[in-house]
């Protein structure tokens, strides 16, 4: 791995799940095209996100991520971030005061469209097509015409993921995520759930607390980390040429940075260390995510952490276990040991997606809610085994009251997820589940705090 990288330089190693572009000459023009455009984040904000996760490897704070499986055009607005905004916003509250950390938040968003496919056509009815790669490769409607990849949807891509980060920005930092707010966060359909209870308790003793501070006479309207907060953005750096033409060399650093996102993550299927996607995520100073799943073996992560870390900085890798409820027990402490054993400086996060998709009895893609939790459940009991840090979770999830993980308060079952399963591809928990969820892992956050007993760092807001 001595060759010399540059943006392009993962073109002359082979590439899983990339889609075959009929027209090159078009693909070539929209890359340069993009090449053009604004960056949407910036290095400095990379950076940032950066020292935030330098903490979480070292046991001060814990990474939120989430977000949809796949972004889509068709459901681009300002309601549907706003409610993913003010779930995850909930989800942090929990986190940090029941779970008594600070809280990294990434989400899965302005950004998350290319998706891999476990095969590469798509069968019904007897007619074979090229599978669905997600909006910024081709449609989801099944006719020829939809699935051909189409360059043009990049730009589209771009425009959206733009549109969304500045409301993103606006909503983090005009005054909706006031911690004085904490009560109108609560979404409509969650005021009579158990879930919502909870959180209203919760919501009640942070305006005591609140109440308190300011009858002491302190300005809370001059402590920042009150009235804003940091949410970043990462997605899955699958579309290679797109990614490249996103990527620009910062001028304080002369670092290159791939200002597509804040975070880019590479997937469990392309996680070859001699292919195109390790190829190029080496090479970008960004905060990298790696998908672990049960196929990775040892000694082959220790050699793509030499690839994607050689400096062995911290913030720089996220390990992202993928195993399914009933394999993380299996896989995962084998892999937590090699890192301990290396010293390697990771964040160990838990996907309990992933590895817990199963097909219900009438046909629908579903995860149910109790393997989510058992997989959890179980990441954070390994890394108590192993005397190491389990530093955060990613997420499937949406704002939106659809029915497309089964179980939960709620126990939605098989036959309900008829009623609204509106994903693009996996299915995501609801903002219920995802409540629900996050008063589980800060139950078992704050053991694992005790445990550890770090003094928190100054100035951590919310
Ligand atoms: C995903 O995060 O949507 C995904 C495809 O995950 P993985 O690479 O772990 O299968
Ligand atoms: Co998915």
């Amino acid at each position: 791995m001595s060759q010399r990288w540059t943006p392009e330089s993962w073109r002359g190693k082979p590439a899983q799940q990339m889609p075959d572009y009929p027209d090159r000459n078009a693909l070539a023009a929209v890359e340069t095209q993009l090449a053009s455009f604004p960056p949407l984040v910036f290095a400095g904000e990379a950076r940032s996100l950066k020292k935030a996760l330098a903490r979480v490897a070292n046991g001060e704070a814990f990474l939120l991520q989430g977000g949809d499986c796949a972004e889509s055009f068709a459901e681009h607005g300002a309601n549907n971030i706003r409610d993913f905004f003010r779930v995850f916003l909930q989800m942090a509250v929990v986190l940090t005061y029941s779970g008594g950390s600070p809280v990294v938040k990434v989400g899965r968003i302005a950004g998350q469209f290319a998706k891999p496919r476990s095969s590469p056509t798509e069968k019904r009815d007897g007619q074979e097509l090229p599978s669905y790669r997600g909006d910024i490769v081709n449609g989801i409607e099944f006719t020829p015409e939809a699935r051909v990849p189409d360059p043009r949807r990049q730009i589209e891509a771009y425009r959206q993921s733009a549109a969304t980060l500045n409301l993103l920005r606006a909503f983090a930092h005009g005054g909706y995520a006031n911690l004085a707010s904490v009560h109108q966060w609560m979404l409509g359909f969650v005021k009579d759930s158990p879930q919502s209870r909870r959180y209203m308790e919760l919501a009640d003793r942070i305006s005591e607390a609140l109440d308190f501070m300011r009858a002491c006479g302190l300005d809370l309207e001059s402590h920042p980390e009150l009235r804003a907060t940091d949410l970043y953005t990462s997605h899955e750096a699958l579309l290679l040429g797109f990614e490249e033409a996103m990527t620009r060399i910062d001028s304080t650093s002369g670092d290159w940075y791939d200002t597509s996102g804040h975070m880019l993550w590479i997937g469990d299927r392309t996680r070859q260390p001699d292919h195109a996607h390790v190829e190029f995520c080496r090479g970008i100073k960004n905060p990298i995510g790696l998908k672990c799943g049960p196929s990775l073996k040892a000694d082959e992560l220790l050699r793509l952490i030499d690839i994607l870390n050689p400096d062995n900085e911290p913030g720089r890798l996220t390990l992202i276990g993928r195993f399914g409820s009933e394999k993380v027990g299996e896989f995962l402490p084998a892999l937590v040991r090699a890192t301990k054993r290396e010293g390697r400086k990771v964040v160990w996060s838990c996907d309990p997606m992933h590895g817990n998709t199963i097909t219900s009895a009438n046909g629908y893609k579903t995860r149910p809610f109790d393997r989510i939790l058992s997989e959890v459940r179980d990441f954070f009991a390994v890394h108590t085994a192993e005397g190491s840090y389990a530093g955060g979770v990613h997420l499937e999830m949406t704002g939106q009251n659809v029915t497309e993980c089964t179980g939960g308060a709620r126990a939605i079952t098989d036959a309900d997820l008829n009623d609204r399963y509106h994903t693009f591809c996996d299915p995501r928990l609801n903002a219920e589940q995802s409540i629900e969820l996050a008063f589980l892992v800060a139950e078992l956050l704050k053991k694992e705090r005790a445990a550890h007993a770090k003094p928190l760092p100054a100035a951590a807001g919310l």
